[in-house]
């Protein structure tokens, strides 16, 4: 077993993909409307990452057949787009890109409203973020990654929500899944000593219900709660810096370094 460290000219390619990444997450944004469908909104992704000279990790990926991840409602991940799959008014829906940009990886996702959406799903939304945020203010050299699971699943269960724990935050840069893995609900100082120049993903999945999930037969991929409730996640890719962190996937404050 072994974590990488990143050098310096692995550090900037990678920020370079992840930053094309979250660029996706951003164009897409206006096309998610009620009365569209997934397999769509696939496309234009697709599109716009080939324009940017880079292609979807996805793709192939253990023998994933399209470019994203696109998750509505009670899909917690992994949901496949598809012509079938139209959004309706009062959905909410995660969108996952993961790029390769000059061999090095770049993987974010994040929430999306379709149309109005009930007081309960956008609480949900927030507090998702939230755990998202509490688990980058742990990256920091010398922190054990058990630490950033266990603030996330201390606020999210506290607010009245479950943690998946069957999908981890992982290593990424120059794989997709690397070592560590990333728990989204842990003891507190388990896990792996950070160090500078670590990069990986924290990507926490918050349900309404109960925290299992249940992958479906037919396509052996979408992965949904066992409830059917709701399930939320955002995700960035996270640099360990000499004194903090990095978030490699955010193109809003190009340097939120601590
Ligand atoms: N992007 C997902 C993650 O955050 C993995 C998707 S794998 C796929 O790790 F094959 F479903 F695309
Ligand atoms: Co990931
Ligand atoms: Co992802």
């Amino acid at each position: 077993m072994s974590i990488l460290i990143k050098n310096a000219e692995q550090i900037e390619g990678i920020r370079k993909s992840a930053k094309l990444a979250a660029s996706c997450l951003d164009i897409i944004e206006p096309y998610v409307k009620p009365g569209v469908n997934t397999e769509y909104l696939d496309n234009i992704i697709a599109e716009y990452i080939a324009d940017n000279h880079a292609i979807s990790a996805c793709l192939g990926y253990s023998g994933y057949p399209k470019y994203t991840c696109i998750s509505p409602n009670e899909v917690v991940c992994h949901g496949i787009p598809s012509p079938n799959t139209i959004l309706k008014e009062g959905d909410v829906i995660n969108i996952d890109v993961t790029t390769i940009l000059n061999g090095y990886y770049g993987d974010t996702s994040r929430m999306y409203a379709v149309g109005e959406i009930s007081e309960k799903a956008r609480k949900q939304i927030e507090a998702t973020k939230h755990c998202l945020d509490l688990g980058i203010e742990q990256v920091r050299p010398d922190n054990m990654t058990g630490n950033i699971g266990f603030f996330i699943a201390r606020y999210a269960q506290a607010k009245g929500y479950s943690v998946v724990w069957e999908f981890c935050g992982h290593g990424v840069g120059v794989e997709f899944h690397e070592e560590p893995q990333i728990d989204h609900i842990a003891r507190k100082n388990s896990g792996y000593k950070m160090r500078p120049g670590m990069i990986f993903t924290i990507e926490p999945m918050i349900n309404a219900g109960k925290s299992r999930v249940v992958i479906d037969s037919n396509d052996g991929w979408t992965a949904r709660s066992i409830d059917g409730k709701l399930s939320t996640q955002f995700e960035h890719t996270i640099l360990v810096t000499e004194t903090g962190y990095e978030v490699l996937s955010d193109i809003h404050d190009e340097y939120p370094i601590t």
